[in-house]
């Protein structure tokens, strides 16, 4: 959710910060503002819409300070209008403030703030924050040998309840930054002679692949020539300063006109990345390094718990189908949003694991708290190094596919079936799977991204199918055992990117009720692939037929539909039943994006979403 930049050095901070938030512009859209303090007070630029709006509205005036705060909002309290955007200013003009998460005690602490005199221009928590900031300044002397800015933050910061990441400005300390997180990303990356903070490392690796991940409950405070990190107990931290492994050239678009399709393409590579390594020597199971398990832990395991949202969560569908299927063990799925609640009843022997690319998912975060409550070791799915979640697992699995930025997740999910896949043949492997089949298996892994490569080849014909159903108001997708969660995954591309409602169902489900949409203006998209249920897939498809809706047949080499029967086929190359959810996900995510391109909608940020969400 929303995009926090901060910048202390000898550059000029505003096209530093603009560059910034034109980076995390994907984390939230509906605002952004800046604060660039030069010689006098902390002045604000903020303005409701995009980045460019912004930058537009910044050229009007002369900001040349070194040193400043930007924000991309994603709206929580309040409404899109500029009042609401960041920065805020607490009322006694000391303190510009931005924030990414949710101050679940804001309520109570402004009554106390305006018993006190401090007012309020917008209806944001976070313009509480930055008063009750104020407030702790103008009230506790100053220690000597202590800052009184960094002093007031964590003062304040004691009292509150909920989420943030936060950049503050104060007044009487030019060129100085305090930032703090807990439960929301922050970063700080080392620079020569600068430092710049940001949500995520997209916006600072132009300038530095240095950077110390903060940690809940620390704080930082920048000066132009130091910087120091602390507890909100007052203990030093000494800073582990990591190395970012990725480049400027992973974040940009290149030739692509948007980074959805540029992350659809990249996705042979990502699976080559995502796999790298992680073979046995004697190629017949997986290999993983971060997992933290001995075999005999593994071996004991008699039931696996995987939660995560969204796409990921579909991930987690094709990955039970997998180890129920290869490792004979069972397995339950739930989303982590409804898990953390749900006080679920809990085997001793189970395992559990979270997916998520980002990383920082709130509700899987939660999830994977709750399991490790319980004593539950968790392992996660995860593409952010860094992140809350991986650093929170007990072990885990980087998925190596670079950074994504488009919203609809495209590359990290088909990066998730596979390493799925890896896990359930390791699982099998430990079971009853053979050295031989072991040995297909894994040549079957190896092969996918040269099938991918091959399905991405339809992109042509795809499009021109996207622009025959581009009008639709209702499309169905139906998939049956791995590729019913392709269903649902092809679903939410579709409604997340061009707003038509779509809905995933296992296809002999859709006579339970979908069928009543059923019409010449509702298409189906079904996949049928060669194997043991192709003639029951077949029936369901002749039911649409004889209700006259249209057909989008997505059949694998080798599967023979009757004539007529589809209005348009997609023919993917025939493959082994582990990496077929991934070939099979490349024509519905072409699918989506064709559509949404053709309906003129804003493929990379979709109205109302974010790409991470950091609040629950
Ligand atoms: C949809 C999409 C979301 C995410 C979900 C979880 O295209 O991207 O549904 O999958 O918000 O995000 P992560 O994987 O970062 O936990």
């Amino acid at each position: 959710m929303c995009g926090i930049v901060g910048y202390v050095g000898k550059q000029k901070a505003v096209p530093i910060i603009l560059e910034g938030l034109k980076r995390l512009e994907y984390r939230g859209y509906d605002s952004a503002g800046l604060c660039v303090p030069g010689t006098r007070g902390l002045p604000v630029v903020k303005k409701a819409g995009r980045v460019d709006t912004l930058a537009k509205e910044v050229a009007q005036h002369k900001l040349t300070g070194t040193s400043g705060i930007g924000h991309t909002r994603w709206a929580t309290h309040g409404a899109v209008t500029d009042a609401n955007a960041h920065p805020h200013v607490s009322s006694d003009g000391k303190f510009a403030l931005i924030h990414n998460g949710v101050i679940e005690n804001f309520a109570q602490m402004k009554t106390f703030l305006g018993r006190k005199g401090y007012t309020f221009q917008s209806e944001t928590d976070t313009e509480v924050l930055s008063n009750l900031i104020a407030y702790h300044y103008a009230k506790e002397p100053t220690t000597p040998g202590q800052n009184r800015f960094l002093e007031s933050v964590r003062k304040t910061l004691r009292h509150v309840e909920g989420t943030y990441g936060i950049a503050t400005l104060c007044v009487d300390f030019p060129g100085e930054i305090v930032a703090a997180r807990q439960a929301s990303p922050l970063i700080l990356g080392v620079g020569d002679a600068e430092y710049i903070l940001a949500s995520d490392a997209s916006a600072l690796v132009s300038r530095t692949t240095n950077v110390v991940y903060l940690k809940d409950g620390e704080l930082a405070h920048l000066t132009p020539k130091t910087f120091s990190i602390s507890t909100l107990d007052q203990a030093d931290v000494s800073p582990v300063v990591d190395t970012i492994t990725w480049s400027i050239a992973d974040a940009d678009k290149g030739k692509y006109p948007h980074f959805m399709l540029k992350e659809i393409f990249e996705q042979p590579a990502a699976l080559e990345n995502s796999m790298r390594g992680r073979f046995s020597a004697d190629g017949s199971t997986a290999n993983f390094g971060g997992l933290n398990l001995t075999p005999a832990e593994f071996s004991a395991i008699e039931r696996l718990m995987f939660c995560a949202c969204g796409t990921a969560w579909h991930a987690c569908l094709v990955t039970e189908h997998l180890i129920e299927r290869f490792a004979r063990i069972p397995v339950e799925v739930d989303y982590a949003s409804e898990f953390r609640y749900r006080n679920t009843p809990l085997d001793a022997r189970t395992l559990f694991f979270v997916l998520s690319q980002s990383g920082e998912t709130i509700d899987t975060l939660a999830a994977l708290r709750e399991a490790q409550r319980k004593g539950y070791r968790v392992l996660a799915i995860n593409n952010v190094v860094g992140s809350s979640i991986a650093r929170e697992a007990d072990g885990g699995i980087y998925q190596h596919v670079g950074p994504e930025i488009g919203v609809a997740s495209t590359k990290a999910f088909t990066s998730q079936l596979l390493l799925g896949a890896m896990v359930a043949l390791y699982l099998a492997r430990m079971r009853d799977m053979s050295y031989s089949d072991g040995v297909e298996y894994v040549n079957a892994l190896k092969s996918a991204p040269d099938l991918v490569r091959q399905a991405l080849k339809l992109a042509p014909r795809v499009k021109a199918i996207a622009k025959r159903y581009a009008k639709s108001r209702d499309m169905l997708f139906l998939g049956r055992m791995s590729l019913f969660p392709i269903a649902l995954e092809g679903a939410l591309k579709l409604k997340e990117i061009s707003y038509i409602h779509a809905e995933g169902y296992p296809a002999a489900e859709m006579k339970h009720g979908p069928i009543a949409l059923i019409s010449e203006k509702c298409p189906s998209v079904f996949f049928a692939p060669k194997g043991e249920l192709f003639n029951k897939i077949v029936s369901s498809m002749q039911e649409i037929k004889a209700r006259k809706g249209p057909i989008i047949a997505i059949v694998t080499a080798g599967a023979e539909l009757p004539k007529g029967l589809a209005d348009e086929i997609i023919t993917l190359p025939d493959c082994h039943e582990a990496v077929l959810p991934i070939v099979a996900s490349i024509p519905v995510q072409l699918l989506s994006y064709y559509i949404a391109v053709e309906r003129g909608c804003d493929v990379d940020k979709p109205r109302n979403l974010a790409k991470s969400v950091t609040v629950e």
